[in-house]
This record gives C-alpha cells, sequence and structure tokens, in this order.
C-alpha cells in the first residue's frame, strides 16, 4: 500500500493515500528540510513505504478503500464529531460523515448538517484523529462492536492525521493550529436576537422590535426568512411587503436593531432575474454529467446551484450580498446549503409513474410502502447528488459524491471572499448551516432545525464543545426549538444555558406557535427578561474568552472530562466550562425544580435570579443536590478566578462601558486580562486591541491588594472588585482608572 507520511510537529503526523482532493482544511504546512531534521533528527525524513508507523491505529487498505481500526479498552471515551447526535461521549456510536438537510434530530441520526470527521479518544491510550476526506465516510465507534473504532473511508485518496500530544487539550489545539484562526463576528453579534419564519412584512419586524423593547427585552438583531425576497429569488426584495427597504433598515438601525437576511443557495431558474440570467449565461451553476445545467426544486421551485468550487463563481456570488449591504444590512444567514434539494424532476417523474402503475390496482402492504417511499423520499436523494458535476480550476471535473461536504461551506467562502472585496475592514455577522473543517475560517454555524424538545436542549450542551473543536466558535442552536410548540419552561432552561452560547438566536418554524419571550406568560416573560439581561452583562466576558480561543486556539465550551483528571469528573456530560473562569450546569429537564452537580474544585456559586444581584455562596468539591427554581439559573466561578461584567442595555452598543464590575472568587492570587477592541473591524490584527488586567492577592500581611492595570484605549474608567474568599467575606472596592 503506498502512502507518504507528511509531519507538522512532533505531535503531528499525517498519513496520505493516493492524491487527496484539495479540501484547503489545513492552511498549515509539512515540516521540510532542516525544520523536519530539527524535530526528528537527520534521519527522519518524508518516508513511504509499506507499513504504517501509527503510534496506535491500524489502517488498511482494501478494494473497497481504507480503514482504520482502534480497539477500545474498558473506560476509553470518544469526544468530538462536530455537530452530531449524541452526548459528550460518543462512544458506542455511529456516524457518517454527510451534510444532510436533516428536520428531525432523532437519536439514531447518523449525519446532521456539518460533516466533522476529528475525534479525540480518552483512555487507556490519549490521541486524536482527523480524516481529512469530503465524502461519505463511517465512523462506526463501537457501534457494531463495542470494543472496537472502525472507520471505513471509501476511496484510496485521503489525508489521515494523527494527533499524539499528551492529553486531549493539547490535541485540540494541534488540530486547530493546523485549519487556521476562525471568523470573528462583530461584538454586537454577541446579543440577543430574534429569528422567525417568517415575519411576513414591516409591520411584522416592527411589531416585534416594539414588543421587545416595550417589554424590556435587550434584542441587537432581528431576522428576515425567506419571505422578504420576492418569490424566494435570492437578492431580491418583496416590493411590496419590504418596500423603501434601505429606509427602513436605518430606522431600526437608530433603535439599536440590525436586520440579518437568509440567503438560499438554490437560485430560482427564472427568465426574468437577472441573478439567474447571468449564473446561466456565464455557466456558473452545477452541470450533470453531458454538461447541462443540473436543476432541482428547493423553496422557489427549479433551482440552479451555483457551483462554489469555481472561483470565478465564488466571486461572482460574493458580490450579490452588495444588493442588501448597498442597503444597511452587515449580517447574513446562508441555509440549504448541503445543498438541500426537495426533489428533482426526474425523481418526481418517477414517483408519480410508479403512482400510476399502482393506479387503479388493490395494492398490497409491500407495494403500498415502496409507493409512499417513492414520495417520502424525493428530497435529497443519493441519484439527484450523483448527478451533480463540479468543475474544478486545473480543468477537471469531479461529482458532487466525492466532495459533498464542501459545497455549503464554501457558499459561506464566496460570501467572505465578497464581503472582503466589499469591505476588507468590517466585520460581517455570516453564519451558514451546511459546514466542514475550513468553513470555521469564514463563518459560523447554527444547528439546524432542532425541536423544542428538552432532548434538544441537552443536545445543545453536548454539540457545543464538538463543534468547538472544529474551530466552530461562532455557533448556537435555534434557542426554544426552531420544530413544534416550545413551553414557556422549556425557552427558559434553554436562555438559561444559552446565555453562554456566542449565537444567541431564538428561533421558530412556521406554523409553531409564537417564540418571542413575550409571547408566554408573565412570569416567564420575567425571567427570561432577567437571564438575557444576565447576557448582557456577560458580554465583555463572553467576548474576551472568544477572542483568546479564536487566537489561542482554544474552545469557549470544554468538557470537565478534558479538563480534570478526577474519576468523578469523567461521567459528568451536562455541566461545561465556559470560558477559563466559568462552570455552567443547565437545568435540562422538565419540572425540575433543581439538579444534581458535580463541582471538581471549590466554586463560587452565584445563583442568578436577578441579572444585577448576586446571590453567592462557596460549594465545596464534590457532589451536590442544588435547588434552582425556574427564575434561578447556577453560574460557577472556580477559584482565583475573575468574572468582568457590565450594565446591561437594550442592546450592545448602547452598553456603558465606563464602568466595569469583577467578580472575584480569590483563593490565593486571580488574574484576569480582559481584552477590547472596536467590535466591528479587522484593525485588532494590525495591532488596534486594548486589555485591562485585573490581578487580586494577598500581601505579605495577608492583606488583599489589588492591582488594575491597562494597556491601549479602553472605555472603562472605574472597576468595583467584589472580592468572596475562602471564608465567604466579601469585600467590595472601587478603582479609577487613570
Ligand atoms: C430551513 C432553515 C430554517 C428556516 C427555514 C425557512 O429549514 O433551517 O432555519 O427558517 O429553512 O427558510
Amino acid at each position: 500500500m503506498a502512502f507518504s507520511i507528511q509531519r507538522f510537529s512532533a505531535s503531528v503526523t499525517a498519513f496520505v493515500f493516493g492524491h487527496p482532493f484539495p479540501t484547503e482544511a489545513v492552511v498549515a504546512k509539512p515540516l521540510q528540510g532542516q525544520e523536519l531534521e530539527q524535530v526528528f533528527g537527520s534521519s527522519s525524513q518524508q518516508v513511504a513505504g509499506s507499513s504504517i508507523p501509527s503510534q496506535y491505529v491500524s489502517i488498511t487498505e482494501a478494494d473497497d478503500g481504507i480503514y482504520i481500526r482502534y480497539s477500545l479498552a474498558e473506560g476509553d471515551a470518544i469526544y468530538g464529531v462536530g455537530q452530531n447526535m449524541g452526548r459528550l461521549n460518543k462512544c458506542g456510536q455511529l456516524f457518517k460523515t454527510w451534510c444532510s438537510d436533516e428536520f428531525r434530530h432523532l437519536p439514531d441520526k447518523a449525519s446532521l448538517y456539518g460533516a466533522h470527521p476529528f475525534l479525540v479518544i480518552k483512555g487507556e491510550n490519549n490521541f486524536a484523529l482527523f480524516i481529512d476526506y469530503p465524502g461519505e465516510m463511517t465512523l462506526d465507534l463501537g457501534f457494531s462492536d463495542p470494543s472496537q473504532i472502525s472507520i471505513h473511508i471509501p476511496t484510496h485518496h485521503v489525508r489521515i492525521f494523527e494527533f499524539t500530544a499528551a492529553n486531549a487539550k493539547q490535541q485540540v489545539r494541534d488540530f486547530r493550529s493546523l485549519i487556521g484562526q476562525p471568523y470573528i463576528p462583530p461584538r454586537w453579534a454577541f446579543g440577543y436576537q430574534q429569528c422567525r419564519w417568517s415575519y411576513y412584512d414591516k409591520n411584522a419586524v416592527n411589531e416585534v422590535v416594539e414588543k421587545l423593547r416595550h417589554f424590556d427585552i435587550p434584542c441587537d438583531s432581528v431576522y428576515l426568512d425567506i419571505d422578504y425576497m420576492e418569490e424566494f429569488k435570492d437578492f431580491t426584495l418583496d416590493p411590496h411587503r419590504f418596500s423603501d427597504f434601505s429606509n427602513w433598515v436605518a430606522q431600526l438601525r437608530q433603535q439599536g436593531i440590525r436586520l440579518i437576511p437568509i440567503i438560499d443557495a438554490g437560485v430560482k431558474v427564472a427568465d426574468n432575474y437577472s441573478v439567474y440570467q447571468e449564473g446561466h449565461e456565464k455557466g456558473y451553476f452545477c452541470k450533470t454529467e453531458t454538461g447541462d445545467e443540473f436543476q432541482a426544486a428547493v423553496w422557489p421551485g427549479l433551482c440552479a446551484f451555483p457551483d462554489f468550487f469555481q472561483p470565478e463563481v465564488r466571486q461572482w456570488w460574493g458580490k450579490q450580498y452588495q444588493f442588501l449591504t448597498d442597503q444597511g444590512i452587515d449580517g447574513f444567514w446562508n441555509d440549504m446549503n448541503e445543498p438541500a434539494l426537495f426533489y428533482s424532476p426526474q425523481g418526481l417523474q418517477q414517483a408519480i409513474s410508479h403512482a400510476e402503475q399502482c393506479k387503479d390496482k388493490n395494492i398490497g402492504v409491500h407495494e403500498f410502502f415502496q409507493l409512499k417511499g417513492a414520495f417520502e423520499n424525493l428530497s435529497n436523494r443519493r441519484e439527484d447528488y450523483q448527478a451533480i458535476w463540479h468543475q474544478l480550476e486545473d480543468g477537471n471535473r469531479i461529482n458532487h459524491e466525492q466532495v459533498h461536504n464542501l459545497y455549503g461551506q464554501k457558499m459561506t467562502q464566496a460570501a467572505d471572499e465578497g464581503f472582503k472585496q466589499l469591505n476588507p475592514d468590517k466585520r460581517y455577522l455570516m453564519f451558514s448551516r451546511a459546514s466542514a473543517i475550513s468553513g470555521h475560517r469564514y463563518g459560523g454555524i447554527w444547528l439546524g432545525d432542532n425541536h423544542s424538545w428538552w432532548e434538544h436542549l441537552k443536545l445543545n450542551v453536548a454539540m457545543m464543545p464538538g463543534v468547538n473543536m472544529c474551530g466552530y466558535l461562532y455557533s448556537g442552536a435555534d434557542v426554544g426549538g426552531f420544530a413544534g410548540n416550545a413551553t414557556s419552561e422549556l425557552l427558559c432552561r434553554w436562555i438559561q444555558f444559552a446565555v453562554f452560547t456566542p449565537l444567541l438566536r431564538n428561533h421558530s418554524c412556521m406554523g409553531t406557535r409564537d417564540q418571542e419571550p413575550y409571547a408566554f406568560d408573565e412570569n416567564a416573560l420575567t425571567i427570561m427578561r432577567q437571564h438575557i439581561k444576565l447576557r448582557y452583562r456577560l458580554i465583555p466576558y463572553l467576548y474576551s474568552e472568544f477572542m483568546q480561543a479564536a487566537k489561542n486556539n482554544e474552545n469557549l465550551f470544554w468538557p470537565l472530562p478534558l479538563e480534570y483528571a478526577d474519576p468523578d469528573a469523567q461521567n459528568v456530560e451536562d455541566q461545561l466550562l465556559v470560558g477559563r473562569a466559568l462552570m455552567c450546569a443547565p437545568v435540562l429537564e422538565q419540572n425540575a425544580s433543581g439538579r444534581y452537580v458535580y463541582l471538581p474544585e471549590n466554586m463560587l456559586l452565584w445563583k442568578v435570579r436577578q441579572h444585577d444581584k448576586f446571590d453567592l455562596k462557596i460549594m465545596p468539591q464534590g457532589h451536590h443536590y442544588l435547588p434552582l427554581e425556574l427564575a434561578e439559573m447556577a453560574l460557577f466561578l472556580r477559584p482565583d478566578s475573575i468574572l468582568p461584567l457590565v450594565d446591561s442595555a437594550h442592546h450592545v452598543e448602547a452598553q456603558d462601558l465606563s464602568s466595569l464590575e469583577c467578580l472575584v472568587y480569590l483563593h490565593s492570587s486571580a488574574e484576569y486580562v480582559l481584552y477590547h477592541d472596536d467590535g466591528v473591524t479587522h484593525n485588532w490584527q494590525h495591532g488596534a486591541q486594548a486589555s485591562l488586567k485585573v490581578k487580586v492577592f494577598y500581601d505579605a500581611e495577608n492583606k488583599i491588594q489589588q492591582d488594575v492595570t491597562i494597556e491601549g484605549d479602553l472605555p472603562y474608567r472605574q472597576v468595583k472588585l467584589t472580592i468572596i474568599d475562602q471564608f465567604e467575606q466579601v469585600v467590595v472596592r472601587h478603582i479609577p482608572i487613570a
């Protein structure tokens, strides 16, 4: 079996088979020449051979592709795999990498919208794997045989990465340093966002804004779903329901609200539609094998699909966003980009012929199920994907089947490239539904069409570390659940978790009950208001932690087992570390008035009922039952940690940043470096960033002292320290900043 080896560092190796498709997932270059010799000594070169020197797994080639196998030991755990079903530990599950438009995330779904084949194995051996292949592969993580990981990649052209650093967190960092820095959203994108399919016209949107402001719910953006367009045509506006658009956008901006329109991958096939006409004339859409334009139906009926694999097409597509940015829009969500296909004309014709054959017949049960299936399986058919061909830069064509998982993220790449052309300094809000590894450099993701189920709140918790590991830091689920009817209790509890997710967007599906906070009972509204306000108070921390995670290849959310070695922490599935200072422990059960928590170390509990009032208690290391009424959520501060807070406001840019409050849980010496920048440009990359360092410590006489130092241009003029020591003594100090 022919392969070559690439070394990226002492603990990162890639085994390269055949000629893998250039996915651009990995931006780092393998070590060469002297660098290679420095790390491995002169004898170690990139070698080709027949026996793969993998430290942990067996890699074998068969007629039907390549297999990676690993024997699991008792107690081994598997983390990662990005956006997928299951809990944090993925042992025992079966996954397939195939970006799927998957409306019902039932527990046995093998693929969702993202394809993220990065996994961490923790236990007897500790290592991680990334399989850089953009088609479908099967990851059997102890599903068929509980003692075996078996990964099948149906190709002879693939790059397999092995990460062998001593611990899982370092393996994740090593992976992230290979795949490049994540997308950085504008700071206002950390505010609360309100969405629904759909707010049908300007009045509907205005009413939402009025009510949110009236009920004192902070909010930064309201979303426009597909109905803002004319006949679902991308880059158009319905002239009646959304007339005088740019003036309206400006009016809302004055109220601190940004509008975020959706863009779909499918372009309506229509003679009088310039985007389609131009794309068609220039040959920019995906083709069939015989060179015809591939067409299938999505929202607007028959659509053509831009061939985002071609740089020229991406450039063309990226420019289209200008139609909306020129009218004051600075954020978008890219949807249906797996791409979702409702039906193809061929598929529909086959189903109709099938039905015709059954007409007037007394069909038996098997024929009935076949008939039913012929219609039920019309969407996202494999045959339809196989009919798509992409044109590559080198002049060759490639069948979609082999590169399916890259399509959606290339749409997001096109948008990002377009934004850079339009206004290279500005940060736009951009997130996508479909994704693979490398899309994180161009935008965030939301977690797709979930349901208003408690199970999907749990899923949201479990997914966050997985998508973070793959570089998707700007992410979050549809809060409250997209499909189905949320109860006020579910939405309250969901918000109590989502106050920590960078993307905090309440979204719901057509036909479901209204899901805006004010659509529920008074008690729930009060609870939601308090916790959304808490979110705004947390923004300095979340933003600062987000930026440090992006810059240092860290997660924002870490599972406890990856941070703590103690045995009891290994089974904790429903608490997460959020940045370096906090741990969250959301209530995830219906009708629960509390929950069990495990504290791997002493922690300071802030039981948040009111965003502006501390209710603090030190809780010792160990297992606890924590009463938490619906109005209360638990926020834990780690020892020697500092949580920076500001006052809430109606929207992010209206927040008063002159006064910073720091909650300090002091053991011996606590320090926090708060990152700050302008929040709207990329100038931070050229040094335009500032920091405020707070240090609280005991001096030689055992007195509490503090140092507050600043670097760069900061809005903060004074710091209020609320210090809790190990004996629950509270010290409050006001420190002016010169
Ligand atoms: C898809 C999206 C959802 C959106 C709907 C209508 O289902 O995932 O968020 O509301 O399409 O555009």
